[in-house]
């Protein structure tokens, strides 16, 4: 496939100007490619600093079109709501997954009844914002159980549906989920809706801010490792892949992001489906903190952008979403 040498072959002749080196890339990065997460919190005219993530916010839901508005501007197609949920509201259920008046609920629908159609909402299926112990599920007897657990989330897919998200993420590593969710969804003529399924979910360190970001952290007991997957897997992925697009996933997630380069690709080559990636929260924190402390410069963050791209990733939701210029 490979043909010529040098001398007559020299490579760096089409690096010489810029013109010439955006003739030969392979790969681009636009605002297409991007989903913006947003924490929201309780009270009103709220954008709260987050410790463990550099300049990222929580907002009220009454200051969300400021942030919406210009993720819609600079031609973001999606944003990711997730809840942070005071202490009080928790239990050991998350029964604050089904109050139809909930955060997310009340983001969705201020979103909606603002900005309409111009730009889509994704929201985790989940329990995690909502639970005591802090676990994506129900526990019992340090057992999270699966079926108890998906039948909420049925119910949560359900709700957030209605309320007007766009596209349904389950991120809880059920086994099941997908399929109980989508006839959950058909049942109540929801048939529209999306499912973008965090099917490939690794029980990863780099989670760390943002469980502090959603206030999960001090309260998790334990580890998610008997529902996430092992980082040392590769071929489970297309296990877990194969399952979810039967069950009716529209679109799969590989999460985290840089770490599981190889994973994205494998999943891209083997279903020819939408593959997005998540630039998780430890990825964005260590990235910010070494720019903040000039050990590294700002194209970094188009550098691991691309590296998602390079792989075979449609899309990737990203904290730098709203940060970089493109
Ligand atoms: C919870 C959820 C997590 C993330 C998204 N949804 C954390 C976890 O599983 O503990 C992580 C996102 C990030 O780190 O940016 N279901």
């Amino acid at each position: 496939m490979i043909t010529g040498k040098y001398p007559n072959l020299r490579l760096r002749r089409s690096r010489k100007y810029a013109w010439s080196r955006k003739l030969v890339q392979e790969n681009t990065l636009s605002y297409s490619d991007l989903i913006l997460p947003i924490f929201l919190i309780e009270g009103k005219n709220k954008k709260e600093s987050i410790k463990s993530m550099p300049n990222v916010f929580r907002y009220s839901v009454d200051k969300l079109h400021i942030v919406v508005g210009k993720a819609i501007k600079k031609g973001i197609p999606m944003v990711a709501l997730f809840p942070y949920t005071s202490k009080k509201k928790k239990d050991e259920n998350g029964s604050e997954a089904l109050n139809p008046d909930n955060l997310v609920c009340r983001g969705i629908k201020f979103i909606k009844k603002k900005f309409k159609n111009k730009i889509g909402i994704m929201c985790d299926v989940a329990l995690d914002p909502y639970t005591s112990h802090g676990h994506d599920g129900l526990l019992k007897k340090k057992n999270i159980l699966n079926d108890k657990t998906v039948e909420i989330l049925a119910k949560q897919a359900v709700l957030q549906a209605k309320m007007g998200c766009d596209v349904i993420a389950p991120s809880d590593m059920m086994d099941g989920r997908i399929g109980k969710i989508r006839s959950a969804l058909d049942k109540n003529n929801l048939k529209d809706i999306q499912i973008l399924s965090y099917a490939v979910k690794f029980s990863s360190s780099f989670y760390g801010p943002f469980r502090d970001a959603v206030g999960s952290k001090r309260l998790l007991k334990g580890d998610k490792k008997t529902y996430q997957m092992d980082f040392r897997n590769s071929d489970e992925t297309l296990r877990e892949v194969s399952l979810d697009i039967k069950e009716g996933a529209d679109m799969v997630m590989v999460k985290p992001g840089m770490p599981y380069l190889d994973i994205i690709k494998k999943v891209k080559d083997n279903f020819k489906i939408p593959v997005f990636a998540y630039q998780v929260s430890g990825e964005y924190s260590l990235i910010m903190n070494g720019i903040n402390k000039k050990l590294i410069d700002k194209d970094s963050i188009k550098e691991t952008l691309i590296s998602f791209k390079r792989a075979g990733a449609n899309s990737i939701v990203t904290y730098f979403a709203d940060q970089i210029n493109l």
